[in-house]
């Protein structure tokens, strides 16, 4: 039995997307601030007939191409976008992807953190038994308060990850730096559609999270700094990945180097914040668009979840892993996209909540706006139905 890590790796968007130049004209806010500021070009949009289980399940379908799926035992779902309170959303996705009655299904939720207490579930898990894998999914839509400041930090998508023993993507290391903490900088009650955040405490948490991840990482024996090749960082709008990686140079005591993160920003600029999904995104833009060869290199991984709980932790890539990204294919999600009208967003934000959220067992159709192979077709009598195009 060999290292656990990552085997496949692969991600889903919306069709429809808000350019945050449209934002800014519409609010007179100088368009620097988000391109810069921020850090943030396009904000994805989900329409009435995509949702968590709809975006995991097209991101989970690349990932599966060609495997055997009766190696797969376990199903998790990280998301804060739950659909139910009682169902996990990856039992819709099982039976949607045809995966064997044999496999155990169950959700995982810590605000953005979720993803990686999934991975590092999974990775424990396939050293149990050589052979088996892990279907992970992280998977979410990022909606703020209209008109408030994080509107701009909105956005949506899933990332799906396949986890076994022989990983061709890269292993993930045993050391873990950790820190939890009980604060309230992001959070959303049960009867809230839309969280509730105290910006710029978040942004301060995350830093200081960061620190003690670090330090614990390096307490335990980790890598020094500079034996990371690169870092990947969540995402919440990509500034605060910048942000985080000056943080963390200057407690290396290293110069700041975005060159070590640049790659990592790309697919998250044009996508916005997509919470649990937003690290694996990052990692996704990191193998994706680094020119140089990333064989036997070493990745610094930063996961954070506001509420809090933060993780330091190291992947090595695996050598001939160009073979196995699918890099025409993320690209070719990226640029087929529609760019909403601010009117035609403002309806579909709207339609969005009201449409997919209704209350009195009624029966509502959803029209036909997705173009993937997976569509939430209608809400009927309290249940939803989905169906495979
Ligand atoms: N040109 C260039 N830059 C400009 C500019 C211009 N014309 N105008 C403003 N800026 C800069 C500001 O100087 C500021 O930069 P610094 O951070 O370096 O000071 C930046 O744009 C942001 O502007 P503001 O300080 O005015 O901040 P804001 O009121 O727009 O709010 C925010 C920013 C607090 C992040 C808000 O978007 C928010 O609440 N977002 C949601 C919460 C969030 O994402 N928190 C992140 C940590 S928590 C987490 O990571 C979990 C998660 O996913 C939610």
């Amino acid at each position: 039995m060999g290292q656990p890590g990552i085997d496949a790796l692969s991600f889903y968007v919306p069709q429809h997307y808000l350019p945050l130049s449209v934002l800014a004209a519409e609010q007179g806010i100088e368009p620097a601030k988000f391109s810069h500021g921020i850090g943030q070009d396009k904000l994805a949009m989900p329409g009435p007939d995509e949702d968590i289980v709809t975006l995991g399940a097209e991101a989970a379908r690349k990932v599966l191409k060609g495997e055997d799926l009766s190696a797969i035992d376990t199903l998790l779902f990280a998301t804060e976008s739950g659909i139910d309170q009682s169902k996990a959303a990856g039992v819709f996705v099982h039976r949607l992807l045809g995966l064997p009655s044999t496999c155990r299904v169950v959700e995982l939720k810590q605000a953005c953190y979720s993803g990686t207490a999934a991975l590092q579930l999974a990775c424990g898990h396939v050293m149990r038994r050589s052979g088996r894998k892990v279907l992970v999914i992280a998977a979410d839509i990022a909606r703020y308060d209209l008109d408030s400041p994080a509107e701009a930090t909105q956005g949506a998508g899933a990332v799906a990850m396949l986890v076994s023993d022989t990983p061709r993507l890269m292993q993930i290391e045993p050391i873990s730096g950790l820190h939890s903490e009980d604060i309230m900088d992001f959070w959303r009650p049960n009867y809230r559609s839309t969280p509730l955040v105290d910006g710029k405490y978040s942004t301060e948490k995350y830093l200081e999270t960061l620190t003690g991840a670090w330090r614990d990482y390096q307490a335990q024996g980790g890598h020094s700094f500079q034996e990371f090749a690169h870092f990947c960082y969540h995402l919440p709008f990509t500034r605060m990945g910048a942000k985080a990686h000056a943080h963390l140079s200057e407690l290396a005591g290293a110069d700041y180097d975005p060159a070590r993160i640049n790659a990592g920003l790309i697919y998250n600029r044009a996508v916005g914040n997509c919470y649990a999904a937003a690290l694996y995104l990052s990692l996704a833009s990191m193998l994706d668009n680094t020119a140089e060869d990333l064989s036997g290199q070493t990745l610094g991984l930063f996961s954070y979840g506001s509420g809090a709980v933060a993780e330091f932790f190291a992947a090595k890539v695996q050598p001939g892993y160009e073979a196995y990204l699918h890099r025409a294919h993320h690209a070719g999600l990226l640029a087929n996209r529609t760019a909403l009208s601010f009117d035609a967003y403002r309806t579909m934000w709207h339609r969005m909540w009201q449409g997919t959220d209704p209350q009195d067992g009624g029966h509502y159709q959803m029209p036909q706006i997705a173009k993937g192979q997976f569509r939430l077709t209608a809400i009927d009598g309290h249940k939803r139905c989905y169906a495979a195009g």
